[in-house]
């Protein structure tokens, strides 16, 4: 974990196509646009004096070297794993190389949905989940980031 000289430094990673979000299956993620929640976001963090960086990827390996390099980075982490929450065995053990706070966001609930949905790889190796809020999921992470982590 980073020393907290300063402000505190909060990663989102987005996983496979949350990219897409507005336009992939408004009935079920919303109409809000990624972009529109990342300056959202970034906005709330200069409220609450966090600094929040940003990352979306469709691969896998690339989820896992973020990760991976939050650990001397950042001092907290919101990740929606996408469709690796219900597989990557990769990225729930880059996950446990992290000794900071990880909140799981995800926009529908997962646990409402298709059986293979309702698994989580990352559920028990994270510090909290947030299911089925929709983009406000994203604000209540990171309030409760803030909370955890401020100085
Ligand atoms: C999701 C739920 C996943 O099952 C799905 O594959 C996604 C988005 C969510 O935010 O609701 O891509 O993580």
């Amino acid at each position: 974990m980073v020393q907290n000289k300063g402000t505190p430094k909060v990663l989102v990673i987005h996983g496979p196509n949350l990219n897409m979000l507005g336009k992939r299956e408004p009935e079920i993620y919303g109409a809000t646009t990624l972009e529109a929640i990342n300056s959202y976001l970034k906005e709330l963090g200069e409220k609450l004096e966090l600094e929040v960086e940003f990352f979306q990827s469709n691969h896998e390996g690339a989820i896992v070297e973020k990760i991976q390099k939050a650990a001397q980075q950042q001092n907290g982490l919101i990740i929606n794993p996408a469709a690796y929450t219900h597989t990557s065995i990769a990225i729930r053990d880059a996950l446990l190389l992290l000794d900071i706070p990880v909140i799981e966001v995800h926009l529908s609930n997962i646990y409402k949905r298709e059986p293979f949905r309702h698994k989580s790889m990352i559920s028990d190796v994270v510090t909290a989940q947030i299911t089925g809020f929709g983009a406000q999921g994203y604000t209540m992470a990171l309030e409760a980031l803030g909370a955890m982590i401020k100085p």
